[in-house]
């Protein structure tokens, strides 16, 4: 009998993996679970159907939360109800309260309204009625982003460069050139501006030395439009008069008088410092699908009419019959395109092209417009020194929009060197090097202080 309590004993443990001490505390909770196991190895099919895709979804919102960290900013909702954050990174600084961002927008509207630079042009001046360019068809441009696509649809060239007219650029030319050099620089921008973080890093391997000053920018998505301190604000740039007197003149042709700004995608200055260069590619994305893009030079080298360094090369396709399809790279040939100062021209800028400079700088005004006025509803105004970020969605993303801006909160230069680090293979020191330049080694000083996780990971 003895023998048989201890041989059921055993059995029970080798069961449980317990002893019997335990046994007699634990027995109902082991129970509880063994008929959860039990259960769940009975299940209907269903059951297990429904238990799985619960598990995909948690995994799916895992994997898109970690990722898919920007949007774009909401209008309808006041910044400062803002929940969202940049997962993986700490949350600082918040967003503008909603009183300064719905002020900010209130006032430029009424801006738009009252001091209208085309309405005052309009009443002095007659617009040259005569014009004898005419716009490029979007739909047919958009066709010439496909060299293959474009040899098999058409014949001919497509629209490469079209001059509009000279215009007088003397004041606006000068107030460019009378910039101190670092108006040019992050530091320069970061402190009377706004600024985009999440580019610097791209910027430099695809245009490298060169910088420009956001007046009025897009997201890629050409859905919302942000209008910089440096274009609103007279007190910290004199460019929204100086620009709009030379472009309510060369776009009055087109009819859209007292509404021409809010035609505008964007608007910026583009410096390339001396012996810098754009590397051949092409715009891409609804912004650039959407706008027309008109380039006023204000700055061009002297050699650019010579044959020193200058190029502003485009690459055009060449329907030849004599070659064989698929041999893009072949059917095209590349041609300079013509600038001088003052000549307005329209550029198809989702052909390839790319630039170089020699020894002297150059600086073009680059203006990005839509056929139709932007609804007030999409206008983002910026507050001085507010730092969005510019970031890439993940590929696993559904929106039909790659990169999104979100201004929702006031990013910090350590959220900005967590950006480019995730997404570009660079260290914390070259990031602060393409950001600062001259001034990195106190930036990173700080850098080190804030987050010094950055510098353990990356050893
Ligand atoms: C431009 O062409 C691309 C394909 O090359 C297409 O996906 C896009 O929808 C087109 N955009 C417009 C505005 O037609
Ligand atoms: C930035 O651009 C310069 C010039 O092309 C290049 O030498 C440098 O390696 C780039 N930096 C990074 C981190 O890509
Ligand atoms: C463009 O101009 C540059 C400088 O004058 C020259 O070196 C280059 O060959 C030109 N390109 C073409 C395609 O003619
Ligand atoms: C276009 O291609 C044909 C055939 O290769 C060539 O003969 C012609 O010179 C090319 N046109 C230009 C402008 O390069
Ligand atoms: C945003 O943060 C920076 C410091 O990172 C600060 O200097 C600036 O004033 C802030 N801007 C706004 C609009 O709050």
């Amino acid at each position: 009998m003895r023998g048989n309590a201890i041989e059921r004993h055993s059995t029970v443990d080798l069961a449980y993996g317990s002893s019997s001490l335990s046994r007699a505390r634990d027995s109902k909770s082991k129970k509880f679970i063994r008929r959860i196991v039990i259960r769940l190895m009975h299940w209907r099919r269903h059951g297990r159907v429904v238990v799985l895709f619960f598990l995909l979804l948690g995994f799916f919102w895992l994997l898109l939360g970690r990722t898919y960290p920007y949007r774009d900013l909401d209008l309808d909702r006041p910044a400062s109800a803002s929940r969202e954050r940049l997962r993986g990174t700490p949350r600082s600084a918040a967003g503008l309260p909603a009183a300064r961002v719905n002020a900010l927008r209130a006032s430029y509207l009424q801006l738009l309204k009252q001091d209208n630079a085309c309405i005052s042009l309009a009443q002095t001046q007659q617009p040259n009625a005569q014009t004898e360019w005419q716009l490029h068809d979007l739909e047919v441009q958009n066709q010439s982003a496909d060299l293959d696509t474009w040899n098999e649809l058409h014949g001919d060239e497509p629209p490469v460069q079209t001059i509009w007219q000279r215009v007088d650029i003397k004041e606006l030319k000068h107030a460019v050139a009378n910039l101190p050099t670092n108006a040019w620089t992050r530091i320069g921008q970061e402190r009377t501006n706004a600024v985009f973080l999440g580019r610097a890093v791209h910027m430099n391997h695809s245009k490298p030395g060169v910088e420009s000053i956001h007046l009025i920018m897009s997201d890629n998505a050409a859905h919302n439009v942000y209008v910089f301190p440096w274009w609103w604000d007279e007190n910290v740039s004199p460019f929204r008069k100086l620009v709009m007197r030379v472009l309510c003149e060369v776009m009055a042709p087109l009819g859209y008088g007292a509404n021409t700004e809010r035609h505008l995608l964007r608007v910026q200055l583009a410096r390339m410092a001396p012996r810098s260069a754009i590397n051949m590619h092409q715009d891409s994305g609804r912004w650039a699908e959407d706008a027309h893009r008109l380039h006023v030079p204000l700055i061009v080298p002297k050699e650019a009419n010579g044959d020193g360094h200058y190029y502003f090369e485009v690459r055009i396709p060449n329907n030849s019959k004599s070659m064989k399809k698929g041999k893009s790279m072949v059917n095209a040939y590349l041609r300079n395109i013509t600038v001088d100062e003052g000549l307005v021209f329209e550029l198809n800028n989702v052909l390839a092209h790319r630039l170089s400079v020699g020894k002297d700088e150059r600086v073009h005004l680059l203006v990005d417009f839509l056929e139709n006025p932007l609804p007030p509803k999409h206008i983002v105004v910026l507050d001085r020194a507010q730092r969005c970020m510019y970031g890439k969605k993940d590929k696993l993303s559904f929106s039909r929009k790659q990169y999104g801006v979100d201004c929702s909160r006031n990013y910090t230069m350590v959220d900005e060197v967590k950006y480019e680090l995730t997404t570009k293979d660079v260290t914390p020191q070259e990031v602060m090097d393409i950001i600062y330049g001259d001034e990195a080694e106190s930036h990173m000083k700080q850098l080190i202080h804030d987050a010094p996780e950055l510098f353990e990971l990356s050893q």
